[in-house]
């Protein structure tokens, strides 16, 4: 049984990832990739999205271009992780595929709507943006949607601040659209997220298949490692955004809890915090979900193998 998911992302290296990850796992129909402003303007996400599809050979799946801004704030990127392109490292190829005219939105709401319901996932890897004005425009999808498996948040701290998580804290009222609605929501967070590092065990062995797809990958993570060095300290880059799409795949990658989220709008220090009530047990009726642990090596052992299939 393949599972369809729309990914609906901001490439970004670890986007980057989640698309590889997504379109090498016969366990997962693509059923369209969609793009936000994030790590970059939208023009360059959307150009970094194409050239993925390029060196990924992804064909026959709709690539549709969505929000340039958040929908209160002032747009705000993340160029000292990602570069000035938002896909530093690699030399990128020009498109191969020409954009679906449709916006990111409209393509989300239709392909939803043309399906059975319960056979779309949502996977959003970005600020949730699209996601939320997709509902507001077409409230039918809610009920429709399998469920939205989310890389974005925290319940444990933040990487843009001490209290929010990049994707949430860049339009955290989209965020909270997209938690209340009422769909199944699993949020993939920085407390998991950040045991899927690519050290340099993880980059030799995909590196070692040789192919321009696993060159590709190790020119990525060589950029993303010293970025993620520089900004944040770490020893080896944490490549969130596959997690998400590796969860729907294969859900033993991830422990996962249900739990009450709500979004801090108006924090003076906490705007954009991912407020999760851990306390057991959920009320009956708690529609999100907070992942609380991760299998690294499964996770690892999903990417490995579908790029090895590329
Ligand atoms: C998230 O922020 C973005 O920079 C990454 O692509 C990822 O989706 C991590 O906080
Ligand atoms: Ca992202």
């Amino acid at each position: 049984m393949t599972r369809g998911i729309i990914l609906d992302c901001d490439p970004g290296h670890d986007d980057a990832v989640a698309m590889l990850l997504a379109w090498g796992s016969p366990a997962i129909e693509l059923i369209a990739v969609t793009t936000v402003f994030g790590n970059q303007t939208i023009e360059k996400t959307t150009r970094n999205a194409l050239a993925v599809a390029a060196v990924a050979g992804i064909e026959g799946v709709p690539f549709a271009r969505g929000a340039e801004r958040p929908l209160v704030r002032e747009i705000e990127t993340a160029e000292a992780t990602h570069g000035e392109s938002g896909l530093d490292g690699p030399s990128l190829p020009p498109p191969a595929i020409e954009l679906d005219r449709r916006h990111a939105v409209q393509l989300i709401v239709e392909e939803i709507m043309a399906r059975p319901p319960g056979t779309v996932t949502l996977v959003p890897t970005a600020a949730l943006t699209n996601i939320a004005l997709a509902a507001r425009l077409e409230p039918r999808i809610v009920p429709r949607v399998r469920e939205v498996v989310l890389m974005g948040g925290a319940y444990a701290g933040g990487n843009w601040t001490a209290a929010a998580e990049f994707n949430i804290l860049i339009d955290p009222e989209a965020a909270h659209i997209v938690f209340s609605a009422g769909w199944p929501v699993t949020m993939v967070g920085l407390d998991v997220t950040h045991h899927a590092l690519a050290t340099p065990d993880v980059v030799d062995r995909i590196a070692a298949l040789g192919t321009p797809v696993s060159r590709f990958f190790e020119e990525l993570m060589t950029f993303f490692r010293a970025a993620y060095r520089n900004t944040q300290g770490f020893d080896h880059p944490p490549v969130h955004d596959p997690v998400a799409v590796a969860y729907v795949i294969d859900p033993a990658v991830l422990s996962v809890r249900p739990a009450p989220v709500s979004i801090e709008l108006t924090g003076t220090h906490t705007r954009g915090m991912t407020v999760a009530d851990l306390r057991a047990p959920a009320p009956p009726g708690t529609r999100t979900s907070v992942a609380t642990g991760i299998d690294a090596d499964r996770f690892w052992g999903l990417v490995t193998d579908a790029i090895a299939r590329l």
